[in-house]
């Protein structure tokens, strides 16, 4: 849940380290830190806050010199955000130092052990522990760095991702991996290395990388080569697996726009069309996709789907029932990683398992994988990042192709998950009978419309900020939406809270009388999804019992719609889609409502308090 990034080489360091830790910061931003080995000394410099504040404290007077050197950006698991706890830690020595990402879930009876040996903690965290019990083995077997972490890590029980330099040995570094991501680029003639929790720090210095897989220690030698060992029984491993990277810069900057939220909502048209690309034929009637193509016996039999994933996730994972139960007539549940994974779930072999998560490393979601592995049920894994480890857990699996999402609020990830649902739900709905031929065929040529339609919706921002200004200051919101938008009535509540820190609920529109409607007074205001299709009179007649009881309504409503402009105080127009397609639309206008409330009242989109964008923790 922390970003960890490192450079050893020829060039100067701290430069590199900054801006990579810069790119990490939506890993975790309540703390940062860096350490540079200038030859002789180990400069440390520490922080609470964001890495603008490091960059400021540095300039105070830490020498920023040396050729090696690594940095963290925190989200807090053991101790609060402040200076002591921040990373990098020393060891009791001085000699050796760490960044680490997870959680040391034994670091209490190790401490315990330690402090038994004489070894003094200054911080609350559980990476102080390890350090030290390396130190502590170092000592006592007399052996390299590379050995003695590799003794530690066989004495730890959780979840890390670590970079360890020993002042004595200062050609190399150690990286080690269980549960948490890391990769290594590897520059021209190996005269220089990176290492970082993803790719983006060293993506303008070399193509080459290497993802370490999880149980994997690499000794990374400078001049001379990486080094990978397998932790528990020492094999050697000899592939290295040099990658390249398919990552470009400006898919990593803000390309003019004030956050990455925007871009990214912005992006969505390209990113639903990189989704659907190669795999959506419409004029041939053909959706094709390797990781169900291949499974497709295993779809075709399955008595149900079990979706697992968290968050926004889990809220494009609730549009697929719909689509799922709808189009391809398969019962479908939907669970919350974390619930599905310590209540016992009843897995079959006849079940297929849908993981759907952005980051590939939810900890709850990659879990549940696991569970439903071990029960024998197949497992398909719908991702964003290339490579993260439930697409790698997964026996099967289909990535977005969204591209890098920054922005810690998913946005794009969300509607580019939905794209590629409703091409798996198509397809097994046409192989199992249950979709005629023509209505097939419609569904796939509008598929091919939504960009353009959410092109054309973009255009609507400037009525959608009008709004926002109106209603910024008031603490709460109510959404409602019924059936595939019910979903998007919790995402757009979802995304309010999470970025602006208006407490917003999201709840089926038909819902509300049975509780929420004694909410509604004239400071509430609710956006209601009233798309001309699905339960269109239903959700009218909803609308009128707010306006009864004074709600201010904020209506998303399907281009041309006049029943609900009398009644509603604002209304943004949606263009029409069939209903199963909706949410790709009727997503667009909240998150815009959402992305201007929370600038207006001054938050930072990008990285909201107390957020991380991968939750590799539970
Ligand atoms: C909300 C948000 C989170 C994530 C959730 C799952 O905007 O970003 O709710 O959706 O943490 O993350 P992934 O999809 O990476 O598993």
């Amino acid at each position: 849940m922390c970003g960890i990034t490192g450079y050893i080489g020829y060039r100067e360091a701290y430069p590199i380290i900054i801006q990579g830790l810069r790119r990490l910061e939506y890993r975790g931003y309540d703390s940062a830190g860096v350490v540079l080995f200038d030859g002789q000394d180990i400069n440390l410099s520490k922080t609470k806050g964001k890495v603008s504040e490091l960059e400021k404290k540095v300039t105070e007077g830490v020498s920023t010199k040396g050729n090696i050197g690594f940095g963290h950006t925190r989200w807090a698991t053991h101790g609060v955000p402040n200076h002591i706890n921040s990373h990098p830690h020393l060891s009791q020595s001085g000699n050796l130092v760490i960044v680490h990402n997870g959680i040391i879930e034994n670091y209490d009876t190790l401490k315990k052990e330690l402090l038994s040996r004489g070894y003094k903690f200054h911080s609350d965290t559980d990476t102080e522990v390890l350090i030290n019990l390396i130190e502590e083995i170092k000592l006592q077997e007399n052996c390299k760095l590379g050995k003695a972490v590799q003794l530690a890590l066989n004495q730890v029980v959780g979840a890390y991702a670590i970079l360890v330099f020993d002042k004595n040995k200062p050609n190399e570094l150690v990286v080690a991996k269980l549960g948490s991501p890391i990769a290594m680029g590897i520059g021209k003639d190996n005269k220089e290395f990176f290492i970082a929790s993803d790719a983006t720090p060293f993506i303008e210095y070399t193509k080459d990388a290497i993802y370490l897989e999880d149980g994997e220690l690499a000794i990374v030698k400078l001049d001379r080569d990486i080094h990978i060992r397998k932790i528990n029984d020492d094999q050697i491993v000899n592939d290295l697996r040099i990658q390249q990277l398919q990552l470009s810069l400006d898919q990593i900057e803000k390309g003019g726009y004030e956050h990455f939220m925007l871009k990214e909502i912005y992006e969505q048209p390209s990113a639903i069309t990189d989704t659907y690309r190669g795999r959506l034929l419409a004029n041939k009637g053909i959706i094709k996709m390797a990781g169900l193509d291949d499974n497709l016996e295993r779809f075709l039999n399955a008595k149900r789907i079990i979706i697992v994933a968290c968050g926004t996730s889990w809220h494009a994972g609730l549009v697929a029932e719909y689509l799922f139960e709808e189009i391809a007539r398969i019962p479908v549940e939907v669970e919350y990683g974390s619930e599905f994974r310590y209540r016992n779930p009843i897995i079959t072999e006849n079940d297929v398992v849908i993981a759907i998560s952005q980051s590939g490393e939810t900890a709850d979601t990659l879990a549940a994988v696991k569970l439903a592995k071990s029960k024998g049920a197949f497992v398909f894994g719908i991702c964003n990042v290339v490579g993260s480890s439930i697409a790698r857990e997964a026996h099967a699996g289909a990535y977005t192709h969204a591209g890098p999402e920054i922005g810690v609020a998913s946005t794009k990830a969300f509607t580019t998950q939905i794209t590629l649902l409703s091409l798996l739900a198509l397809k097994l709905g046409k192989e199992k009978g249950n979709i005629d031929t023509p209505s097939y065929q419609t569904y796939l040529q509008e598929m091919v419309q939504i960009p353009s339609k959410i092109e054309k919706l973009l255009g609507e921002d400037a009525h959608v900020k009008k709004i926002a200004a109106i209603y910024k200051d008031l603490p709460n919101f109510l959404y409602l939406g019924r059936g595939y938008n019910f979903p998007v009535a919790l995402e757009g509540a979802l995304k309010l809270k999470e970025i602006s820190y208006i407490h917003a609920e999201g709840y089926p529109a038909a819902e509300m009388k049975h509780g929420p409607i004694a909410l509604i007074d004239e400071n509430m205001p609710v956006a209601v999804i009233a798309t001309r299709r699905g339960h269109y009179q239903k959700v009218v007649s909803n609308i009128q019992e707010i306006k009864s009881r004074k709600g201010i309504i904020i209506a998303i409503v399907t281009e041309g719609d006049t029943t609900v402009k009398d009644i509603a105080d604002h209304i943004i127009e949606v263009p029409e889609t069939l209903e199963a397609f909706t949410p790709l639309l009727t997503t667009i206008p909240l998150q815009l409502l959402s992305y201007h409330i929370a600038v207006m009242r001054g938050c930072n989109v990008d990285q909201p308090r107390n957020l991380a964008k991968a939750v590799t923790v539970e």
